[in-house]
């Protein structure tokens, strides 16, 4: 080694220790174990008690608005109307703590997330009505016809209960009925002891549920120019902004949560995640909605933010093209599998034989994937994993169509 590469090496190794010891010194306060005096406040005697018992829940805690804003363990933690109670060191805390706790101070948010898919029907799409009470089928009907008045999933029923309460159910539970009466999980984009928006506005937190070949939202979400950039530049984005101040300074590319949530520059923050959608996108067929046309303008609304009319328009046009050219296709395996099923060559069970699961993979994941690629930027889910399988499929099916009817007329 040369005296000029030991002496770079030297240079080099101080620099990284002082940069090291520089870093130490600015990491923030609640990473020692100095409480801070507002977190005092904030939580008294729980706290001191699970920081030796639970500490993480605590850090958690402790970067929260709740905890800027002097809401305790307790206000959380209590008992309130209709849940069970456990008496805990000293204090009396609630069994099981669901989305009843949170609407105690935040019920604008409750009653918006109630009228969303994300409540009742999300859970009833898995189990249909039977965990429902009349009042809540009523009030969910209201909003979604059909859609918790339903019997419980064909699939998972053929699946078994493990499969639904750990698979169905892992994603579908945002909208669990609660013993409380409440309907929901709002800690399923907040977390429970963060409580952040920042988290909720995080792509990966709605990507939790919304991925794979059925709903590929994240993939497609990742490979669009909105995706790309937010990658690119995330440091750079004020996601602890307040949802009533959020400006495009703040944010200025899109995540999930700013097309179908967010207050951006002065709209209205919605938890109803439906109110700026215009098409049943997860159907075989896709109808328009009977809201198509205000769900349409609110979402354009959300784009014209930050685009050209002109340019949101042709995009548009373009993503209405790609539902209908998909309906279409859709449609003809549909009338194919109806035939087969009218001449006698298919039960009426679903999910007994092969070319029902090849026909369900079709629009499930195919016919889905395309048309949710067009509405939101995905080239590749348009084409290579939405049209070309649907070519490959209806070609698949029409064969094996042609085969069972062949076999069929020989007995
Ligand atoms: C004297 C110490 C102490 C105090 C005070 C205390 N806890 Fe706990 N808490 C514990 C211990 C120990 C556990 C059990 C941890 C374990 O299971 O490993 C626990 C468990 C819990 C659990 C989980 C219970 C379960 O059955 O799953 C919750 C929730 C909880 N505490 C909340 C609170 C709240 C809220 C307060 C204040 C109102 C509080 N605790 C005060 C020591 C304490
Ligand atoms: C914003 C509301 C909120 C606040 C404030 C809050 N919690 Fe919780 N906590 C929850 C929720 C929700 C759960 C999940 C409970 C359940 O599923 O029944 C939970 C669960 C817990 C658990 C069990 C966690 C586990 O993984 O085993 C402990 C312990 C706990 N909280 C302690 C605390 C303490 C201590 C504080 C104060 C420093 C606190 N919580 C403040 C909402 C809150
Ligand atoms: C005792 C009242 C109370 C309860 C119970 C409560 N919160 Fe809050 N919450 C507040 C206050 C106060 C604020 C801060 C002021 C504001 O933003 O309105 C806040 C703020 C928030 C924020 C905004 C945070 C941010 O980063 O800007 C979220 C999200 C939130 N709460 C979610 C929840 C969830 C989820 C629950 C239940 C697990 C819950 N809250 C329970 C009072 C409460
Ligand atoms: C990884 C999370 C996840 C799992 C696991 C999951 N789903 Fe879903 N499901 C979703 C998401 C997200 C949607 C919304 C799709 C959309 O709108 O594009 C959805 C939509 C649906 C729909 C259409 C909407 C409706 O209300 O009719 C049905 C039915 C459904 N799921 C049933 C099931 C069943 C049954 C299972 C288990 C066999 C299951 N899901 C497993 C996340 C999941
Ligand atoms: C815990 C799982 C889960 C998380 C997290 C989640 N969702 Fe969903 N989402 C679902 C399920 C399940 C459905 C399907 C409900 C139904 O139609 O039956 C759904 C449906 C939707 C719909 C369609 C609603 C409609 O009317 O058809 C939108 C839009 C949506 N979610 C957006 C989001 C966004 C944005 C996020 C993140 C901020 C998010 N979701 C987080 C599970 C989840
Ligand atoms: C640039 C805005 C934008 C972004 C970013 C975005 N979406 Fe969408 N999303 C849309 C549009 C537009 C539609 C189609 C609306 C319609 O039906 O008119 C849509 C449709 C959906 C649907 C289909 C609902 C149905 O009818 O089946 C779901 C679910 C969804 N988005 C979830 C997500 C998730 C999760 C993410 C992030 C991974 C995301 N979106 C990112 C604009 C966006
Ligand atoms: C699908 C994910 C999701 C669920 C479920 C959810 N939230 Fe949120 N929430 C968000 C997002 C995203 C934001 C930030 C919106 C924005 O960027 O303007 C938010 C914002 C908030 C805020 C701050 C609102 C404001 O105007 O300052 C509160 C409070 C809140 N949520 C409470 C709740 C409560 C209570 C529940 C359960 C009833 C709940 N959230 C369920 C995603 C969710
Ligand atoms: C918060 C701001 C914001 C919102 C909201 C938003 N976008 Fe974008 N979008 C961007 C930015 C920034 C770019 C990159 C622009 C550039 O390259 O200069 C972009 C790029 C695009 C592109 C790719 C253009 C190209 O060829 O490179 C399309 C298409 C697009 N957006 C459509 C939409 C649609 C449709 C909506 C509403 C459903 C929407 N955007 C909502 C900020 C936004």
């Amino acid at each position: 080694m040369s005296f000029k590469s030991v002496f770079i090496a030297v240079f080099l190794g101080t620099v990284l220790i002082v940069i090291a010891l520089i870093f130490n010194a600015n990491r923030p306060a609640t990473d020692t174990n100095q409480p801070s005096p507002d977190f005092v406040r904030a939580t008294g005697k729980c706290a001191t008690c699970h920081r030796r018992e639970t500490s993480a829940i605590i850090h958690q805690f402790e970067r929260s608005e709740h905890a800027k804003h002097g809401v305790s363990c307790l206000d959380c933690h209590r008992v309130v109307d209709g849940q069970e109670q456990q008496a805990h060191r000293g204090f009396i805390i609630a069994k099981h703590l669901t989305a009843k706790n949170c609407s105690e101070c935040h019920s604008t948010e409750y009653t918006q997330f109630l009228r969303s898919r994300h409540a009742a029907p999300a859970w009833a799409a898995v189990y249909g009505a039977r965990d429902f009470t009349a009042e809540q089928i009523a009030f969910a009907e209201k909003y979604h016809k059909g859609a918790v008045e339903r019997p419980a999933n064909r699939l998972a029923i053929a699946e078994g209960e493990s499969a639904i309460n750990v698979g169905c159910l892992g994603c579908h539970d945002i909208g669990k009925p609660n013993a409380d009466g409440s309907i929901g999980s709002c800690t399923d984009c907040h977390a429970r002891h963060s409580s952040s928006v920042a988290l909720a506005r995080e792509p990966e937190t709605c990507g939790q549920c919304h991925m794979g070949p059925d709903h590929s939202q994240l993939e497609i979400y990742g490979e669009s120019k909105h995706g790309v950039l937010y990658n690119a530049q995330r440091t750079k984005m004020n996601l602890t902004a307040a949802p009533k101040t959020l400006t495009t300074a703040d944010m200025s590319v899109p995540t999930c949560s700013t097309c179908h949530l967010s207050g951006l520059d002065g709209l209205n923050v919605t938890h109803d995640t439906t109110e700026r959608l215009s098409y049943w996108l997860f159907a075989a067929v896709s109808d328009k909605r009977p809201t198509y046309q205000q769900g349409q303008d609110a979402m354009k609304e959300t784009c014209l933010k930050c685009h050209a009319r002109s340019q949101v328009e042709k995009f548009y046009q373009e993503a209405e093209g790609v539902v209908a050219d998909t309906n279409e296709k859709i449609n003809e395996a549909v009338a194919l599998m109806k035939s087969l099923r009218e001449d006698g060559i298919l039960t009426d069970t679903p999910f007994d034989e092969p070319i029902e699961f090849l026909y369900f993979d079709l629009w499930h994941y195919y016919g889905r994937t395309a048309k949710h690629g067009a509405f939101m930027g995905g080239a590749d889910f348009v084409q290579w994993h939405g049209n070309y399988e649907l070519l490959l499929k209806m070609t698949e099916l029409k064969q094996i169509a042609e085969e069972l009817r062949e076999n069929g007329s020989e007995q």
